[in-house]
């Protein structure tokens, strides 16, 4: 009876290492390409990383390896970060919508020594009740103007050297328009159908760029504001989400991974509905 009962289970052993071969196989090179990737230090910009998303952005990456250079108007938070991580940090002092954002771009490029991810995430939004031409002007001159400098240096930079991502915090304020906020709603919008313009450019032009739109929902920084709000993740969380979305070359990511379900609704939404809600 033991003589059968180890003969019947070695029979059993077999047929599952038969079985599972490939499944364990298939989980060994997932696993090795995952510390080949982790090996290969990037080389990233991520404009707008003094606070918020973008600075625990930068901590991620720093901490990862990565070169990481930073940039803000608070030069002080920027030194913070910097003393932190001194080896993989690099920071520079500009706004967005200076005239020189060329000239800063490029020092950053030469200081990395190259570039393989360029983060949009500099922005700027604030409910206009009263429709206040200073709020509606800046937020234009953040999310829209500086972006689209700042995309015109990334996107050519990748289509000369023939491969790059650019990832951009729009929001899933992008998917209507909003009365509160009508700017800052509208400037998302612009930045989200330009990032897919560039990707469609980018296969156009059959070179390896790949453009990923984050659309964050409600994230616990200074920037989101209102009563109303729900599902506020912490930035540790979105940032995290943000960083594998990246990785794994999403074009579009909501954030936090629940915000998709609000997406599809807003999508769908007749107007008579929607503008008792924004
Ligand atoms: N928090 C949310 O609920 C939420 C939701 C959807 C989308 N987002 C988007 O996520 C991104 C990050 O926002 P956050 O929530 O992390 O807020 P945040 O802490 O206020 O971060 C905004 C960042 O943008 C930089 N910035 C703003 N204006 C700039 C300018 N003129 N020149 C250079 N840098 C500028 C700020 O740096 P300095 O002030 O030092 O210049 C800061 O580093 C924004 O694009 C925002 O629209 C946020």
């Amino acid at each position: 009876m033991d003589n059968e009962f180890i003969k019947f289970s070695l029979v059993m052993l077999r047929l599952t290492c038969f079985l599972e071969a490939p499944y364990l196989f298939f989980h060994f090179l997932e696993d090795e390409i995952k510390k080949l990737m982790a090996k290969h230090t990037q080389k990233i910009i991520i404009v707008g990383a003094t606070s918020g998303i973008g600075k625990i952005l930068a901590m991620l990456y720093a901490a990862n390896g990565d070169m990481v250079a930073i940039t803000g108007r608070r030069e002080k938070l920027l030194d913070e970060l910097k003393n932190i991580y001194p080896q993989n940090i690099i920071t520079a002092c500009f706004d967005i919508t200076a005239n020189n954002l060329d000239s800063q771009l490029k020092n950053l490029v030469n200081e990395l020594n190259g570039l393989d991810l360029f983060i949009y995430n500099a922005g700027y939004g604030d409910t206009s009740p009263d429709l206040n031409i200073e709020i509606e002007n800046t937020t234009t001159l953040t999310n829209v103007n500086g972006f689209v400098n700042a995309m015109h240096f990334s996107f050519n930079f990748f289509i000369e050297q023939g491969f790059g991502q650019i990832a951009v915090t729009s929001s899933i304020a992008a998917l209507r328009g909003n009365s509160w906020a009508p700017a800052y709603s509208a400037s998302k919008a612009f930045m989200s159908n330009y990032a897919e313009g560039l990707n469609i450019k980018a296969k156009r032009l059959k070179k390896n760029i790949i453009v990923t739109d984050i659309k964050p929902g409600f994230i616990n920084t200074k920037l989101a504001k209102g009563n109303r709000r729900f599902w506020v993740a912490p930035p540790q969380k979105a940032a995290k989400q943000i960083m594998e979305a990246i990785y794994k070359k999403k074009r579009i990511a909501y954030i936090t991974k629940r915000w998709w379900l609000i997406a599809q609704v807003l999508k769908i939404l007749p107007y008579s509905i929607y503008r008792r809600l924004a």
